[in-house]
């Protein structure tokens, strides 16, 4: 499955180049962990990402990467929790966090705050998947590889609520959020919001 992974990043981070067109200003990355998906679409952009996690030590390992990867002068790391974000209203033009919200304690909490620091027109893209891009065939080896570690049923079945969309809507109505898309990338689910207002 860690394959899989590597081959997910930069396939996500080109979908979402692809779908926003937000190459410049600055994007914040929720749970950014590693900061793959961040340094990808820095690869691709001339944005400056703000990776954004609660866990202190995956940020050490972000800057390592991002130092190997030659791109720390457009990383920022920030240890903060998603429900209580050190930016501005209106700080970010796009915002993007994968495989993060299904550990956040009040997920509509944060979901506000992501909606609270985005501009006018800035777009969120939060949610888990493989992207568009990955081929049928690895979809369905990642599908089988992902029921295999889930120990039981009740396992299985509290990972799909999480990624259910009606869970997701639940959590965005309840975070007072207007608009929103919900984009189905099995197994996983992701939420495109666009901040019109
Ligand atoms: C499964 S990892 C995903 C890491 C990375 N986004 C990736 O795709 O490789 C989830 C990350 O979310 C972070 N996280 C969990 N709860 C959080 C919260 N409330 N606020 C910020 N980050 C959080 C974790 O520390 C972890 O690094």
């Amino acid at each position: 499955m860690r394959e899989i992974w590597q081959e997910i990043y930069p396939l996500l981070a080109q979908q979402i180049v692809d779908d926003y067109k937000i190459k410049e200003g600055r994007c914040v990355e929720i749970g950014s962990g590693g900061g793959k998906l961040g340094l990808e679409l820095a690869k691709r952009t001339v944005l400056q990402i703000y990776m954004v996690d609660i866990n202190g030590d995956v940020l050490k390992k972000a800057l390592a990467n991002a130092c190997e990867a030659r791109l720390s002068s457009r990383i920022s790391l920030i240890q903060a929790n998603v429900e209580w974000l050190p930016f501005s209203d209106d700080f970010a033009d796009m915002l993007v966090s994968r495989g993060s919200i299904f550990f956040w304690n009040d997920k509509p909490r944060g979901l506000s705050e992501i909606y609270r620091i985005l501009k006018k027109d800035g777009v969120a893209f939060v949610g888990g998947g493989l992207s568009r891009y990955i081929s049928e065939q690895k979809r369905e080896e990642f599908i089988r590889a992902r029921t295999a570690v889930l120990k039981d049923e009740q396992s299985r079945k509290e990972w799909e609520r999480l990624r259910s969309p009606k869970y997701f809507r639940q959590i965005l109505r309840q975070a007072g959020i207007p608009t929103f898309k919900l984009i189905p990338d099995p197994p996983g689910l992701w939420v495109e919001i666009v901040k019109d207002v």
